[in-house]
């Protein structure tokens, strides 16, 4: 069997205020997306860990941002789902808040991955609204798009070069739980941008 690209991981801490957050204690991945598009799911797969990020088919799971030290100097954040309608105005406002206070604070984020559901036909306005802060703020970032095993091979390539089409300048990278190989792909390439 290939060796695990990442080899240990670990809970480190939960944010849920800004002025908590970690700003450069080790190299960041971060991981950002809509409520329930696999944000906890993907980085367990990556970890090659079952349960180490709550996952859950209900969206709104993970609640403030969760640091994971993973091999002991870098870390993987896991950020509060946007888009879940269940939850008060007000809630709904710090989150955001918490993720754009995260975005601006942390210097040592190294890449941000910006997690789309590849079954989705349209753009949501959430993820729009998300995109056009990120190019307003200048933050660099991939789009992975989860779930790929609920499309056919035909769809999956539609899909890809769409997105592709649409942001020339990002990758832009399928994901799936459930296939070994792009979970290797995916961690091979994220952990460039780490070293
Ligand atoms: P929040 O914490 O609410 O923001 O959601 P999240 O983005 O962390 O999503 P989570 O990882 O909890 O996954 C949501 C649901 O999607 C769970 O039921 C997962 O099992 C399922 N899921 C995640 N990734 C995949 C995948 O690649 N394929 C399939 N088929 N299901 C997936
Ligand atoms: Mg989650």
């Amino acid at each position: 069997m290939a060796k695990p690209i990442f080899k240990q991981a670990e809970f480190f801490i939960t944010v849920k205020s800004a002025d908590k957050i970690l700003k450069a204690v080790y190299p960041e991945i971060a991981f950002l997306g809509r409520s329930n598009v696999g944000k906890s799911s993907l980085i367990n797969a990556l970890l090659g860990k079952k349960n180490l990020a709550l996952t859950s088919s209900s969206p709104g799971k993970t609640r403030g941002i969760n640091y994971f030290l993973v091999d002991k100097k870098y870390f993987f954040v896991d950020l509060p789902g946007y888009g879940f309608a269940k939850i008060s105005k007000a809630e709904r406002i710090k989150w955001q808040n918490l993720i754009e206070s995260y975005l601006l604070k942390s210097k040592l984020l190294k890449i941000l991955c910006l997690l789309i559901d590849s079954r989705r036909e349209e753009f949501m306005e959430s993820d729009l609204q998300m995109i056009d802060w990120l190019q307003y703020h200048e933050k660099p970032f991939i789009i992975l798009l989860t779930k790929t095993d609920k499309l056919s091979k035909n769809k999956m390539a539609h899909t890809l070069k769409k997105y592709q089409d649409y942001f020339p300048d990002n990758h832009v990278l399928p994901f799936s739980i459930k296939d070994k190989k792009l979970i290797m792909d995916t961690a091979l390439f994220l952990k460039k941008f780490l070293t």
